[in-house]
């Protein structure tokens, strides 16, 4: 049987990634052996792909080298000692990060502790739409310690990160606020926020008394968004790139200010797939790209303008 996987060949453009066939992998002690269904796409592997940040540092001398980190699939064969799972079972999971990766392969093995059991109302691809993206809101949201009745404002709430942060920060009875634009005001006042046309004016022009900042966006809008704030605010800022800087203006006015490395945490994934399943969370798929077709979905991430999630299928 075929193991094929789109590998990073060299850092540079989309094209730059290729189908490469492996050996089909058997797993270790504590592994299962999961058939990917759909595989995530996340920015941090663009911006691998394009050669930046720590992942891309790791395994310059590792190429070709394959990414991904979120996955969903079924479980079809177990290593020894396995016994979380039985064969057949849907599984999600948040994989091999920072620097291992492997997301993007029709097999792979994976440790059973890092897998999620996807329950029957959840789809595939919902559950591969969660793992990277939902443990960043909620961890992010967790780190501001939000509360029922703050007020939140979270800049960028149409992205992967952002419509997942949203609904649980009005699942926790936030009042929340959110910045997009024209073409997305419409979705995140059915996820229940007040949306800011950001290409209108400056979000500062339009919200105030803001307990909570989630940054998503970094640099300029992450700046003028701290006008926003009331005395005593917290700040997380998640673009790592501008999270220094972001955070010493913040300090400087006053507020509580962190930047955020996501940390991959079986136990949250299942609470997020749990609240998919009682409809307390809507994961929204923007497009699913045959895994021939990763250049194009590479293509999109890169406008930035994505609306919730690519994935990949990579059955066909
Ligand atoms: N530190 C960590 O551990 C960590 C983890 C996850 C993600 N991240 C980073 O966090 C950021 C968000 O990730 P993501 O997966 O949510 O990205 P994403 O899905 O690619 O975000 C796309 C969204 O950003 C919105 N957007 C673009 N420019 C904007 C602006 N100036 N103001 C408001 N919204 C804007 C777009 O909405 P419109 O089309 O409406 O403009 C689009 O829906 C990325 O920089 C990512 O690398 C960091």
């Amino acid at each position: 049987m075929e193991n094929k996987q789109i590998a990073i060949t060299q850092f540079g453009e989309p094209e730059v990634l290729a189908i490469q066939s492996a050996p089909m992998p058997e797993p270790k002690s504590g592994e299962v052996l999961v058939k990917v269904a759909f595989a995530g796409v996340n920015p941090i592997d663009v911006k691998t792909r394009a050669g930046l940040g720590w992942a891309a540092a790791q395994n310059k001398d590792n190429l070709p080298w394959v990414p991904g980190y979120d996955i969903s699939g079924q479980v079809v064969s177990l290593g020894e000692q396995a016994d979380r799972f039985s064969m057949g079972d849907n599984v999600a999971g948040f994989i091999g990060f920072p620097v291992t990766g492997g997301g993007y392969s029709q097999y792979v093995c994976v440790p059973e502790g890092v897998l999620s059991h996807v329950p029957d109302s959840v789809t595939l691809e919902a559950a591969a739409a969660l793992p990277l993206a939902g443990q960043t809101a909620v961890q992010a949201l967790d780190k501001a310690t939000v509360r029922e009745g703050d007020r939140v404002l979270i800049l960028a709430g149409a992205g992967g990160v952002g419509h997942i942060a949203i609904q649980v920060a009005v699942a926790a009875k936030a009042e929340v606020f959110t910045t997009c634009s024209e073409a997305n005001l419409d979705y995140m006042a059915t996820l229940g926020a007040h949306a800011v046309n950001y290409h209108f004016a400056p979000v500062s022009e339009r919200v105030e008394e803001v307990d909570v900042l989630i940054d998503l966006v970094g640099g300029d809008a992450a700046l003028d968004a701290l006008k926003c704030l009331k005395d005593g605010a917290q700040v997380v800022t998640v673009p790592t790139l501008s999270a220094e800087l972001i955070c010493e203006k913040a300090k400087l006015l006053g507020f509580e200010a962190t930047g955020m490395l996501v940390d991959p945490n079986p136990q949250q994934l299942d609470a997020l797939l749990y609240m998919v399943s009682v409809g307390l969370v809507k994961t929204e798929i923007q497009q699913v790209y045959p895994m021939t077709q990763v250049v194009d979905a590479h293509k999109q991430i890169e406008t930035g303008h994505t609306r919730g999630k690519i994935l990949l299928d990579m059955q066909c």
